[in-house]
């Protein structure tokens, strides 16, 4: 297998971010051919096309776009999630800044199939290339008749709205990026079932629909090709339709985006991105700096998969896949993690508040060579009270990898904590002390 380029196709294509190059590929075929259908039967269709959110965990599309009120009493919102704080994760980057139309199409579908009056592109404040190209093209669709009123003459009213994010990791978590888009602290709210799901109450408390940005620009590949099409690729696994966009990085020849069909091995993903570089593969964090890390041994029995994935005990996650050489200290690693997840926390609940620091103290104390015995093992169960036990899944995110290190590689923390320094020569790591 290799790359299976369908969103990313024209990626290079300076044009691609044109209106007029967009449509010389085939663009804006997928709207007409949507705003022609019945709005029910755009929805069966993301069904039975087995599209699965891409922002992280995978929820089937079809049930926020089914779950959406079929009668409109109120104004009813969409949201695209462009926040991408997730370590190594940069795919969304390169779909706003070289594909802008896809997502720009992709959310004009999903409008109309939902009864939606506004979308908001809510943009990681950084990525400022992103939301110029973004701009450049929502500006060209308002002139073309392709958003605002009476898209293509069909009555139909839509309007997308660019939001900037102001750098908080914890603004991607959905309900907090409500909760600032509405101008409010970025912190997480109820969910389900203490609270309704966003499609019945979501921003100012309307029914919203909420996807990331790879998500959307799936559904005019959809509406073009066929549900049955898309639903091929990926046949090989249990449950995981379409293409996948990794990130590649770390200790790899070629870092940068590649598509892939559901169902590629994860060894082949190391290959497209150049094979390892600087020493022997050692590890990978396939999904972002959230999921748990594996050894090279699960690389070469992973299959790129929601389910399958789970198998080597990690997740396709946000498709952010970083490798890593023989030469890695992975107790560095969990306490560069670590840090991360400790700055981002939002401190609303104790257990993330307290413990993403306990763990720091912990991990930086073994690192500086002032380890104890016992030390491992209260860093384990720091982490374990964390996970499950956090209001928002930030709190698991910061104990998984954490609690995944201890158990993929014991001995190194062992080894530090009886040595007082690692038993890796990481002098060519890339990873630094934080
Ligand atoms: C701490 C945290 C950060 C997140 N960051 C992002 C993000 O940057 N982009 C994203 O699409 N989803 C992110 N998510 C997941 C969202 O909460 C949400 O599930 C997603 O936007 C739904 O889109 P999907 O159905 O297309 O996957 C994050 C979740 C958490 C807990
Ligand atoms: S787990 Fe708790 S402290 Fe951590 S980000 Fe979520 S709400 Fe905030």
């Amino acid at each position: 297998m290799a790359e299976y380029k369908l969103l990313l196709e024209h990626s290079h294509d300076p044009l691609f971010k044109t209106l007029a190059g967009y449509k010389a590929t085939g663009g804006y075929t997928a709207l007409p051919k949507a705003l022609g259908m019945e709005r029910s039967a755009i929805i069966d269709a993301v069904k039975a096309a087995g599209l699965r959110g891409r922002g992280g965990a995978g929820a089937p599309a079809a049930l926020k776009w089914g779950g959406m009120p079929k009668e409109k009493k109120t104004q009813h919102y969409l949201i695209c999630n462009a926040d991408e704080g997730e370590p190594g994760t940069f795919k969304d980057k390169e779909l706003l800044e070289n594909c802008p139309f896809e997502l720009v199409e992709g959310m004009t579908i999903a409008g109309y199939a939902v009864l939606g009056d506004v979308g908001y592109v809510y943009i990681r404040g950084e990525y400022m290339d992103g939301a110029k190209a973004l701009r450049n093209a929502i500006d060209e669709a308002y002139a073309a008749g392709l958003l605002g009123k009476n898209i293509l003459g069909t009555g139909f009213d839509f309007d997308i709205q660019i939001h900037m994010g102001a750098g908080s990791y914890e603004c991607g978590e959905e309900t907090a990026l409500m909760s600032s888009l509405m101008g409010e602290r970025g912190m997480p709210r109820l969910k389900f079932p203490s609270a309704p799901f966003p499609v019945i109450s979501g921003v100012f408390e309307k029914p919203t629909l909420i996807h990331n940005v790879e998500s959307y620009c799936n559904a005019p590949v959809i509406v073009n090709k066929g549900a049955e099409w898309f639903a091929s690729l990926g046949a090989t696994t249990k449950n995981s339709r379409g293409t996948k966009i990794f990130s590649v990085s770390g200790h790899v020849n070629k870092p940068g985006n590649y598509e892939i069909e559901f169902g590629t091995p994860l060894r082949e993903l190391l290959e497209l991105a150049g094979g390892v570089r600087g020493g022997k593969l050692k590890a990978c964090i396939p999904g972002g700096s959230s999921v748990p890390v594996i050894t090279a041994e699960d690389v070469d029995r992973a299959i790129i998969g929601y389910e399958e994935m789970s198998e080597v005990k990690s997740m396709v996650g946000s498709g952010g896949c970083m490798f890593f050489n023989e030469h890695t200290d992975m107790v560095k690693l969990a306490w560069r993690s670590a840090v991360f997840y400790a700055n981002e926390s939002c401190g609303k609940c104790t257990p993330c508040r307290e413990g993403t620091r306990w763990m720091v103290q912990i991990l930086e104390r073994i690192c500086k060579g002032g380890g104890r015995p016992g030390d491992v093992e209260m860093l384990r169960q720091v982490a374990s009270q964390i996970d499950g036990r956090s209001f928002c899944p930030l709190g698991d995110a910061a104990a998984w990898p954490v609690l995944a290190a201890i158990r993929v590689f014991p001995q190194e923390f062992e080894y530090y904590c009886q040595h007082g320094k690692s038993m890796i020569d990481s002098k060519p790591s890339l990873v630094g002390v934080p």
